[in-house]
Formats: structure tokens, C-alpha cells, sequence
């Protein structure tokens, strides 16, 4: 009996501990089942608030097949007439296109679906970014590239306007670059390299009253580089600028705004626009100081820090991709760069200058023997117009020295930035000071100071400085280097997910003009709130107070 009873009692128990188990085991169960009951409801896409929509269209992910074919039924006539530069197919399955106003679509169908409140005027994912083509006669564009022997006396142009501004392809014969899109580009072709992309662009409109902004596509330094030498006295060298304002000016579209939606760009330095008087010997044009051409935005390569019409915009680089994956290709093989030298130095003294640092430069770059690589440019010197020469140059060192030439800023900033090397920088003009829409603010991540007065007397060493440099840091640095890459290159077209310097300054040009209309429709005259000569400290810290770089933009 005994033996009986204990059996039920150790059968109970077990049963009892079973029991315990399988609740434990279910209860858990419901738990997790609760759990993602509650994260299904706050999370599906459907329920996702309209205005996390942001920028965010990259992360496209959850739009669904369907959808494309809902998008086929409704697609907007006038959109996917504005795609030129779109290849892709609409039943492709990558939904990661940003900037595509397809996909943007596919995103608003998903809401529309969804949420019928909705406007239906959303789907013109082109509103607020229209930009309408002035057909400006052909003596201000096209002639001068069909004239193009004319238009350097010792350099032929001919080869420089080819391929879209581009220039001819580079041959990879030294490996210094990657296999496709590589082209030996002028530093002064961007007015041809711009106006094509503009061509394509993807929000183009033949109806000016629906433009948020006017572009002129007039070659302005082609024009003037005719002139600049060879003792042209200063009406001709004014005549074209002066006519292309009065044309300007007599459009309907000047009226609306009194030309403050009308955007250019010059490629050459501000300094070729803006004749100090009209005595025959100073030089350039006035193309930046007529009264029209204050009223509009003009983006050159290197803006003057004492005025507001001119923007400054990246210079050309020799890449000019078509796709992103050559993009991704070449910062991969700059992430693995093996990098021989501490600095470099490509470039020549500046004899005549009387505040160069050139010299001072050489000399320290001659006396850190072995970690300084130095590309002395003094005439004969071919090499240093060979574009691998120096690209090879760039890649096989950490940083580059980027002092100021004949004016503050370089081209050779950006070669350096497309070889992952990081730019050393001399005087604030040289880039931080212009390039606002496509560098960082925050400068110390992407490169490094050295104040040029330091460097002319000479209290200041350069191999100290950059060597002091933590590892850690110089790595971080480098990966932002080249992480700008695709911002300050033009691409051949629109890359699917990359913004481009192109596309970067179309958005800033884009927003200013709405700033600017906003204060219009305020009432105010004048579109600043600061003396225009304080640009430069208003345009980078948002104030005028007195600053240490004031030094640097003292005017003579
Ligand atoms: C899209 O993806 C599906 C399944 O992943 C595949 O069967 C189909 O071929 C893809 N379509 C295209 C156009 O790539
Ligand atoms: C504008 O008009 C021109 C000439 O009629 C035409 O070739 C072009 O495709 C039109 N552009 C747009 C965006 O409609
Ligand atoms: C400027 O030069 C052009 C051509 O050489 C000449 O026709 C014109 O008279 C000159 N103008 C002035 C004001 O000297
Ligand atoms: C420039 O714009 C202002 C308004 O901001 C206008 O008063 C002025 O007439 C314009 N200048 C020209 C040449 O159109
Ligand atoms: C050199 O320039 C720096 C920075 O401008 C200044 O602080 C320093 O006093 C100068 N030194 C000499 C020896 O002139």
C-alpha cells in the first residue's frame, strides 16, 4: 500500500512538474507572441507617420511589386518625359534610386494608398525643383566651343571642350586610375561640363512661370580667357558680358524677380569678373560687378569673400563617372592605398607674389628628406601637366599640401580629395570659405590648417605638425576624404544614389533662390542682413564679430 502510495505521489509530482514546465514553456510563448503582435501594429508600413517621409526615400525597402504596376496606371506623363538621364527599367527590382522622382512615386503611391487625405498634387515630385533653360543666342555658348582655336592662344582648347567638357580619355597605361571614366578635363571647362548635365537634368521645364529658377547657360570665362592677354583694351573685353545682361534684362522671365532666380556659372576665378576700375591695365571684365549680374547667383570656382553673387562650386576633376559602382570602386582602392610620403608638394614658387609661403613651402618640403615628395612646376617641367603623374603622386602620400598660387584656391585641392589624400590647408580662402554647399563645416575632419603666417615666418614646421598627427586620427581624416569623393566630382550623369557636386549645387542654388523670394515677398529690398563686404564671416559662422581670420581678408 505504502509502495502504492509513494508511486502516486512521485507519479504527481512528476505530472505537477511537467506541468510547471509546459506553463513555463506556453507562457513565454504568448509573451513572445504579444511582443511582436505590438511591434507588427507600431511598425507596418502602412501605419508609418507621412511626415517621417523626409529625405528618407533611400530606404525604400518596403514598397512592394504591386505598386510599380499601380505607378504604370497612374504615371505622370510629364514626369517620365523629364527623365532623359533615367535608363533603368520601372520593373527593376532597386528601390534604393534616390533622387529618382520615379521611386519617390512609388513611395507616395504606397501613402495614397493608404492615407487618401492626401494632395493629390504631391505626385509631381518635381515641384519646387523646376529649372528653366534660357536658349540664349549662340555667340554666347555654342560658337565659342565651334571657335574653339580661338580661344587660348597657347593651349588648344579644341581637345578640352571635347566630350562634354570632359576632354579627351585619359589612357591607363601607368594604372593611376580605374578603367572607365577617366578624361584629362581643364580646369576651366565646368561652364561646358555643367551647362551639359543642366541639359539633363531631371527637372527641366519649357514653361518659365513654373521654374523656381532660370539658368543662363553663357560661358562667361571661355569669353573673357580670349581676352585676358594680349593688351585687349577693356571694351572688348566687356562687350559680351554687357550684351548678355541687356538680352537678360528684356526677357519677361528677368521681370518676375528682377533676375534673382537667374543662376550661371563662370568658370574661372571671380577675380577675371571683376575689374578693380576701368583703366585698361587692370585686369579682366566686369561681368561680376554689372548691376544685372548682382541680381543673379553665379557659381564660379573661386568666389570673392567680399561679395554675394558668387557662389563658389567645386573645380573639375579628371573622374567622371557613370555609374556608382565606379565610384564605390575607386574609394575602395583609396581606402587600400599603400602611402609612401608623410606630404607632397606639386606646384611652382610664386616669385612675383610678395606674401607666397610657395617658397617657404618647398624649402621645408627639400629639407624633410624622404618623407616630403616635391613636383617643382617651374617652365620645362612637363610632368606636372601629366594628370597621372601627379594623381600618382597624391595616392602615394597622406597628405598634400595646398598653399595658395596666383589666388587662394587650387584645383589640385580636389585631385588631392580624388586620391584620398588629406588636404593641408593655408589660408581659409583655399576652401572652407568657399565651398560651403559641398565640404563639411567642421573642417578638422577632412583636413588639416596651418596658418600661412606661421609658415612665412617661419615658426611653424610642417613635418612636425602633420608627423604629431595621432594615427587614429589620420585614419578617421582619410576615410572623410574619402567619403567626399562623390560630392566634388561630376559625373558623366546621375548616379543612381550618389549626389554629385552637380546635383549639390543645384540644390543650393534651388534654396537660396527660395530664400530670396521669401524675403521679396516680405518686402525686403535687400535679400542680406550684414554689410556685403563681411560675405565670407557672415556666410561661414552666421555672424560678424570679430574673428582671427580677419587677417586674412583685409583689403588693400
Ligand atoms: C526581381 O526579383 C525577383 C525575385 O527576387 C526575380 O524573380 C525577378 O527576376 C527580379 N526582377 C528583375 C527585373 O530583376
Ligand atoms: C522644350 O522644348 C524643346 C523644343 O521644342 C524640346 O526639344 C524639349 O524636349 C522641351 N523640354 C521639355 C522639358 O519639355
Ligand atoms: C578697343 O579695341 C577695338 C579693337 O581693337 C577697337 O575697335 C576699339 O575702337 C577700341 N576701343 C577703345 C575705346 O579704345
Ligand atoms: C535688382 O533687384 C532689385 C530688387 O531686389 C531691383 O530693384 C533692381 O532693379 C534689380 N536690378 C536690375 C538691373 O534689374
Ligand atoms: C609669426 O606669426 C604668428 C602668427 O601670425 C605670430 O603669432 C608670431 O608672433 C609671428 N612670429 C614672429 C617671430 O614673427
Amino acid at each position: 500500500m505504502k509502495v502504492l502510495g509513494d508511486q502516486i505521489m512521485n507519479m504527481g509530482r512528476q505530472i505537477l512538474a511537467k506541468c510547471r514546465f509546459w506553463f513555463v514553456v506556453s507562457t513565454a510563448f504568448l509573451l513572445w507572441y504579444l511582443i511582436l503582435c505590438f511591434y507588427n501594429s507600431e511598425f507596418t508600413p502602412s501605419k508609418r507617420p507621412i511626415s517621417s517621409l523626409g529625405n528618407d526615400f533611400g530606404n525604400s525597402a518596403n514598397i512592394q511589386q504591386p505598386n510599380f504596376v499601380l505607378l504604370r496606371g497612374n504615371s505622370n506623363k510629364r514626369i517620365n518625359q523629364l527623365l532623359p538621364e533615367e535608363t533603368g527599367d520601372i520593373n527593376n527590382n532597386n528601390t534604393n534610386k534616390r533622387e529618382s522622382p520615379r521611386n519617390i512615386l512609388h513611395f507616395e503611391d504606397q501613402i495614397l494608398v493608404s492615407d487618401q487625405k492626401l494632395k493629390p498634387n504631391i505626385e509631381d515630385s518635381c515641384l519646387g525643383r523646376y529649372v528653366y533653360i534660357h536658349d540664349l543666342p549662340t555667340k554666347f555658348n555654342d560658337d565659342l566651343l565651334k571657335n574653339c582655336r580661338s580661344l587660348s592662344d597657347w593651349t588648344d582648347m579644341c581637345e578640352f571642350t571635347s566630350n562634354s567638357g570632359f576632354g579627351i580619355p585619359l589612357s591607363n597605361a601607368e594604372r593611376a586610375y580605374s578603367n572607365k571614366g577617366w578624361y584629362a578635363t581643364n580646369q576651366f571647362s565646368l561652364e561646358v561640363v555643367f551647362h551639359n548635365r543642366m541639359k539633363r537634368y531631371g527637372c527641366l521645364t519649357n514653361d518659365s512661370s513654373s521654374a523656381s529658377a532660370v539658368f543662363v547657360p553663357y560661358y562667361a570665362g571661355l569669353d573673357i580667357a580670349r581676352y585676358l592677354w594680349g593688351g585687349h583694351n577693356t571694351s572688348v573685353r566687356d562687350s559680351d558680358s554687357v550684351e548678355l545682361v541687356k538680352w537678360l534684362r528684356e526677357k519677361p522671365e528677368w521681370k518676375r524677380m528682377f533676375g534673382r532666380d537667374h543662376f550661371a556659372v563662370a568658370g574661372r576665378i571671380t577675380w577675371d569678373f571683376r575689374r578693380l576700375s576701368d583703366d585698361q591695365f587692370d585686369w579682366g571684365n566686369k561681368f561680376l560687378l554689372l548691376p544685372e549680374s548682382k541680381n543673379m547667383s553665379v557659381l564660379t570656382i573661386e568666389s570673392s569673400p567680399w561679395h554675394n553673387n558668387d557662389i563658389g562650386i567645386p573645380y573639375p576633376t579628371y573622374f567622371h563617372p557613370l555609374r556608382d559602382e565606379e565610384v564605390f570602386q575607386w574609394q575602395g582602392r583609396m581606402r587600400r592605398e599603400k602611402r609612401r610620403f608623410l606630404f607632397s608638394f606639386a606646384g611652382a614658387a610664386r616669385p612675383n607674389i610678395r606674401d607666397s609661403i610657395r617658397n617657404e613651402i618647398i624649402d621645408q618640403c627639400r629639407a624633410s628628406k624622404g618623407k616630403c615628395k616635391l613636383l617643382e612646376c617651374s617652365s620645362g617641367s612637363s610632368k606636372c601637366y601629366k594628370p597621372d603623374f601627379v594623381m600618382k603622386m597624391f595616392q602615394s602620400s597622406v597628405f598634400c599640401l595646398q598653399p595658395p598660387g596666383d589666388s587662394s584656391t587650387r584645383r589640385s585641392a580636389f585631385d588631392s580629395i580624388l586620391a584620398g589624400c588629406i588636404p593641408v590647408f593655408f589660408h581659409p580662402g583655399s576652401a572652407y570659405l568657399q565651398y560651403l554647399w559641398h565640404l563639411p563645416r567642421d573642417f578638422t575632419k577632412y583636413s588639416v590648417f596651418i596658418h600661412a603666417f606661421d609658415v612665412k615666418n617661419r615658426t611653424v614646421s610642417i613635418e612636425k605638425t602633420l608627423g604629431g598627427i595621432p594615427r587614429q586620427k589620420v585614419a578617421a581624416m582619410r576615410g572623410e576624404v574619402i567619403r567626399l569623393i562623390p560630392k566634388v566630382i561630376y559625373a558623366s550623369s546621375k548616379l543612381e544614389t550618389l549626389d554629385d557636386a552637380f546635383d549639390i549645387s543645384i540644390k543650393g542654388v534651388l534654396e537660396r533662390v527660395s530664400k530670396i523670394k521669401k524675403k521679396m515677398e516680405e518686402g525686403k529690398d535687400s535679400s542680406f542682413d550684414y554689410p556685403e563686404e563681411l560675405s565670407w564671416k557672415y556666410n561661414f559662422f552666421g555672424t560678424v564679430g570679430e574673428h582671427e581670420w580677419d587677417r586674412f581678408f583685409l583689403r588693400m
